[in-house]
């Protein structure tokens, strides 16, 4: 099953929330895929009546660390839940870079979430320097094992990791499916290393960076990859629904090739 996941990032208003949301919800989802969205804040009561009824998530960008207090414009992991989010996206690189979450803060969001009842979302990927510096794969175990360190195989299984490396987000530069497919299988060796190698087997790993529905089949019919982090492509409804649709496709073909292997 693949796993598709529309991150907004702060776009739309509350009346283009609701119209994405219904128009996503009023689309035919194959089976063998899970979807859910991720708004702004202002708009996660909104999208949440138009996703009601739907097997469609509702999620959330990110969240404090802090449950409640003298914090001005911070939201909660409580609040989220309050207001149905299954999911938070936490460490995504534009709150790293331009909000200085460090490897620290994005572990105490991570627990925070699971404090809250809310499955985390964890991205991890390294910078263009860090790839030509040949230290992508270091650059991923760190961030993985900074996030995942004494977590157990069990509250692994309420984590979703992301890769997405920041030369790819919103650069219309998408990583190979070889070079997500070795990113994919160094986090999920770091997952082995820090929890435990069942752990790693299991969690789910998503590839996020320029996923389009004409690179979304290549993706998911590469092991390892278990479905896409969506930016700018999931604010459309028919782009959205079509990576959903060529990501069953993808790990239908890896699939057959499988059993033809075996
Ligand atoms: P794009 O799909 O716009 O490249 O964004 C990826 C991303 O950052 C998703 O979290």
């Amino acid at each position: 099953v693949q796993l598709i996941v529309g991150n907004w990032k702060m776009h739309g208003t509350r009346s283009r929330a609701r119209e994405l949301a219904k128009a996503i919800a009023s689309g035919k989802l194959p089976a063998g895929v899970m979807l859910s969205v991720a708004p702004p804040f202002p708009f996660l009561d909104a999208v949440g009546q138009e996703l009601a009824g739907t097997s469609i998530g509702l999620a959330a960008q990110t969240c404090a660390v802090e449950k409640e207090g003298a914090f001005t414009g911070e939201v909660s992991a409580e609040m989220l839940a309050s207001m149905g989010c299954m999911q938070v996206i936490v460490g995504h690189s534009e709150r790293r870079a331009l909000f200085h979450e460090t490897d620290e803060v994005v572990a105490k969001k991570l627990r925070a979430a699971l404090r809250a009842g809310i499955n985390p979302i964890v991205c991890v990927g390294e910078t263009l320097a860090e790839r030509d510096a040949g230290r992508h794969e270091e650059v991923v175990a760190r961030q993985v094992k900074a996030a995942l360190d004494g977590l157990d195989a069990k509250t692994l299984e309420r984590i979703v990791l992301a890769y997405e490396p920041v030369w790819a987000i919103g650069t219309g530069r998408v990583a190979t499916p070889e070079q997500a497919g070795a990113m994919h299988a160094r986090a999920r060796a770091t997952v082995s290393e820090v929890v435990t190698p069942g752990a790693a087997k299991a969690v789910v790993i998503l590839y996020g960076g320029s996923v389009k529905p004409d690179n979304m089949a290549a993706l998911a019919a590469t092991p390892g990859i278990d479905g896409a982090l969506v930016g700018g492509a999931s604010l459309d409804a028919k782009n959205f629904l079509a990576i959903a649709e060529n990501a069953v496709k993808g790990e239908a073909s890896r699939k057959s090739l499988e059993t033809k292997r075996t």
